[in-house]
């Protein structure tokens, strides 16, 4: 059920989770699925309610240095320090080497473990009311665009979850994840903070270790979806022009996803505009909407947006791989 995130509420959702449960809560990134790390059967929970495969680690979240230092090494702690204070609480997630306090189902069983420190107040204050760190991946089915609405989430996972309502998340996409190895930043996950504002760090240009700069953009041939996938087909197209062309082709029901500036242009279709905040909204309307088809103009200026691209490469299922 949804709950507005009321002290009273959110101090429920605490003993739920100190009492081994589950629930759903809004971040300022998409809404995630917590489970407190010492509790084994949340844990469980989490990825048998999402269909997840069980050796893709869970994030781990937190709402102090401290917390987050007690989860990994002094090598994990000097990272932590170092880039953790330049983006925490925000969307980044650093993977550091795991102490032996993280349990074993959170990593998988690798010796690394993902840590973040959100800004979203909800998360924090649901953190500290349990007393314990909470691993939460994103609250959909796998596969499935990430929820940015508490409705998508009982859409995903239904009525019996209790989930934590703040509203549409702020950037709808979601946080970075990246590792420090040999003084370099490598980028595990596009997300919603930029490898521009990284690269301000002085570590030197970030390793891409995602796959999405090499593939290209083409039609997608309907190939398998794997990822952010709506039911609908994707389908991306470089120019206006081909776009155009697809949408007046399309004897099916399509909509054509835009940025706002081509908006106008499109005003003969149905049209919606495509940004990183509302992508996965938008994917999950036209879902609702039977629509067959969504008709993507990713041109420069949407490819120059790197974790958008990444997810519009994987909703069309072009870049199954990585993250
Ligand atoms: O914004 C977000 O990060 C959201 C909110 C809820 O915080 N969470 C989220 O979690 O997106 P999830 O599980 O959907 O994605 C986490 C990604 C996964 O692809 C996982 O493989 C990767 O982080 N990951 C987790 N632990 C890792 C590790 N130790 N090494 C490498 N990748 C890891
Ligand atoms: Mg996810």
């Amino acid at each position: 059920m949804i709950h507005a995130s009321t002290h009273e509420n959110i101090f429920e959702a605490s003993t739920i989770l100190q009492n081994g449960g589950i629930v759903a809560v809004a971040t300022e990134t998409v809404y995630g699925l917590a489970g407190s790390i010492y509790r084994p059967e949340a844990i469980t929970e989490i990825f048998r309610k999402k269909g997840r495969p069980q050796d893709n680690p869970l994030i781990v979240h937190v709402s102090s240095f401290e917390e987050a230092h007690r989860l990994t090494t002094e090598e994990g702690r000097a990272v932590i320090q170092e880039i953790g204070s330049s983006f925490w609480p925000g969307p980044l997630t650093l993977v550091v080497p795991c102490s032996a306090e993280v349990p074993f189902a959170v990593t998988a069983g690798l010796d690394t473990v993902a840590v973040r420190m959100p800004s979203s107040s909800i998360l924090l204050d649901l953190i500290r009311a349990t007393g314990s760190p909470l691993a939460a991946p994103s609250a959909n089915v796998s596969g499935r665009p990430s929820p940015t609405r508490a409705e998508h989430v009982v859409e995903d996972l239904g009525t019996d979850v209790y989930i934590l309502d703040g509203g549409a998340c702020e950037h709808g996409i979601e946080s970075t994840v990246i590792r420090v190895l040999d003084g370099r930043i490598h980028l595990l996950r596009p997300g919603a903070i930029t490898s521009h504002e990284l690269e301000k760090l002085g570590y030197g240009a970030v390793v891409r270790s995602d796959a999405s700069r090499e593939s290209n953009v083409v039609r997608s041939p309907g190939t398998k979806y794997r990822h952010y996938a709506p039911e609908a087909e994707v389908l991306l197209c470089r120019t206006t022009d081909e776009a155009r062309t697809v949408l007046e082709n399309d004897t099916s029901s399509s909509i054509a996803l835009v940025p706002e500036d081509y908006i106008g242009e499109f005003s003969a279709y149905a049209v919606r505009i495509l940004s990183s905040v509302t992508l996965f909204d938008e994917l999950r309307r036209a879902d609702s909407l039977q629509t067959q088809s969504i008709v993507v103009l990713c041109d420069e200026s949407v490819m120059a947006q790197e974790a958008l691209y990444n997810r519009l490469l994987k909703a069309a299922g072009k870049d199954g791989k990585g993250l």
